[in-house]
């Protein structure tokens, strides 16, 4: 068990995200014996709080049950500084907090700066942090970038350029939340740990892969934000392509962050580039109207708050994506992803080849294919469904389902996405977090259908509130004699 020592720079320290997850992440690891007592967490933001502000903003973030005592020496360990991204001072006057406390709490100059905060300001802070001298220490300082990172390929190599002038590609930790999960860790081990996937893991026996991530909530207050974005920036150009990334890539030499990374890039290098005119066919968008989730009546998205009422930006996007290499050759790829479904679940289907002959049932009759399920949220666990024999004396085949829970066996609480991120980044660990030459393709990828979808001429569907989205992602998977596994 390493204790890492450091201080963690929160910029943002008022924000949503840092209540919601950070203090509460962090607050794990030092209740499950993860962090020593040598650390700190220095929160800034603009508005004029005190340390026991913040304390109490901590406090509150965590949950009910917590021990009194625990919660009082774990804020101890916080500070609030106010703090103006653009004024110089602020950032000399960091300096000399930070310095203080690496005396206070005996931590050797180990600084990592969380941007969590709006992104404009994301280069600004990089560049100051640098200039003003705070990344010049006896340890060593990284930093970690929350999405979104950059609006299109390039915003994002501005971006890229502002934070490598000060610092190098292996102290930038981009976050990417899907990779802190626990069944998308398993994915790997699900494949390069048992003799029974890997060796069927290609287009010789696989037919298609279905990857779904599906919303219940809408976009809350987030309309600003989220009119910018749409569903293909906001989920697919980082969420949905890991995801695809991890389930095609071929086996790592090693399990280092750089054999996997460059395994990862390798797929979105063979995405096939879709030409403009061509969009529609493989990418669909849609956006919800009003409809009913859980007995409750809810508006559509035009009128949202912060929503323009004729928005065409997408809060559904239902893709075919084609990795042109040999082991994937011929297999379609399919994801989706929107908000106001009917369930909040995220779930990968692997499709297997039917056998040649159908031995057991009628001529017209098709024999169940074999399905490997992996259950990424909220249930957490795999499914294997394989065809057994019909009981009684007809003769004949049924699906059967074999159903492994992996948060039934394992009863301690799985960590949050944050609370193993944040501990990975303070041990120098970033297989998880986004390389710099994947945000890159991605965006590639991803401009290349936003470009096409600039033009109103291609539809934007409209799907009922609850509804598992529009008919035409039905369609999308019907072209080529398919259709989407139902979700629960
Ligand atoms: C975020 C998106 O990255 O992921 C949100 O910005 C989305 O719009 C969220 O709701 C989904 O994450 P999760 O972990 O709830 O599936």
């Amino acid at each position: 068990n390493i204790k890492p020592k450091s201080t963690l720079v929160i910029f943002g320290a008022t924000g949503d995200l840092a209540k919601r997850k950070l203090y509460p992440s962090i607050f794990n690891l030092f209740k499950g014996n993860k962090l020593s007592e040598e650390f700190a967490v220095v929160g800034l933001g603009r508005r004029p709080w005190s340390n026991e502000t913040l304390r109490d903003t901590v406090k509150q973030s965590l949950g009910q049950n917590e021990d009194d005592g625990l919660i009082e020496r774990f804020c101890e360990h916080f500070y609030y500084m106010p703090f103006d991204v653009q004024e110089k001072n602020s950032y000399h006057e960091l300096n000399v907090l930070l310095n203080e406390l690496d005396t206070k709490h005996h931590i050797p100059g180990n600084r990592i700066f969380y941007m969590a905060m709006a992104p404009e300001f994301f280069g600004t802070i990089a560049t100051n942090l640098k200039s003003e001298g705070l990344t010049e220490t006896n340890g060593w300082t990284r930093l970690i970038i929350e999405k979104p990172f950059g609006h299109d390929l390039p915003s994002a190599q501005q971006l890229n350029r502002e934070i490598r002038e000060a610092f190098s590609e292996d102290e930038i930790y981009r976050i990417d939340h899907y990779l802190g999960k626990e069944m998308v860790q398993n994915i790997e081990v699900i494949r390069f740990g048992n003799a029974i996937f890997e060796h069927l893991w290609s287009n010789r026996y696989i037919e298609n892969i279905q990857i779904t991530s599906s919303e219940t909530l809408g976009v809350e207050d987030r309309g600003g934000y989220y009119e910018k974005s749409g569903a293909l920036r906001d989920m697919v150009q980082n969420h949905m392509l890991q995801m695809v990334s991890l389930l095609a890539m071929d086996p790592p030499l090693r399990l280092t962050p750089e054999e996997i990374r460059s395994e990862k890039i390798k797929v979105l290098r063979a995405l096939r580039p879709i030409p403009n005119e061509k969009v529609s066919d493989y990418f669909v968008r849609a956006q919800y109207g009003p409809g009913e989730i859980d007995g409750n009546e809810v508006a559509g998205y035009r009128s949202e708050s912060n929503v323009d009422p004729e928005s065409y930006t997408e809060t559904y996007v239902a893709g075919k994506l084609v990795i042109d290499s040999h082991r994937w050759a011929g297999v379609p790829f399919y994801i989706r992803t929107g908000k106001r479904l009917r369930v909040k679940s995220t779930e990968v289907v692997i499709q297997f080849k039917d056998l040649p002959m159908n031995l057991y049932l009628n001529k017209e009759e098709k024999v169940h294919p074999n399905l490997l399920i992996i259950h990424i949220q909220p249930d957490e666990g795999i499914s294997l469904v394989l065809n057994g024999k019909k009981m009684g004396m007809s003769g004949g085949s049924v699906p059967v389902q074999l159903d492994y829970c992996n948060d039934c066996v394992n009863t301690g609480n799985t960590p949050e996405a944050y609370e193993r991120l944040i501990y990975d980044c303070m041990l120098g660990d970033a297989t998880n977090f986004a390389h710099w030459d994947e945000v890159d393709l991605s965006w590639t990828y991803i401009d290349m259908i936003s470009k096409a979808w600039e033009s109103r001429d291609i539809d934007i569907h409209t799907y009922e509130s609850g509804s598992m989205g529009p008919k035409a992602a039905d369609e999308l998977l019907e072209r080529d004699g398919n259709h989407w596994w139902s979700i629960n």
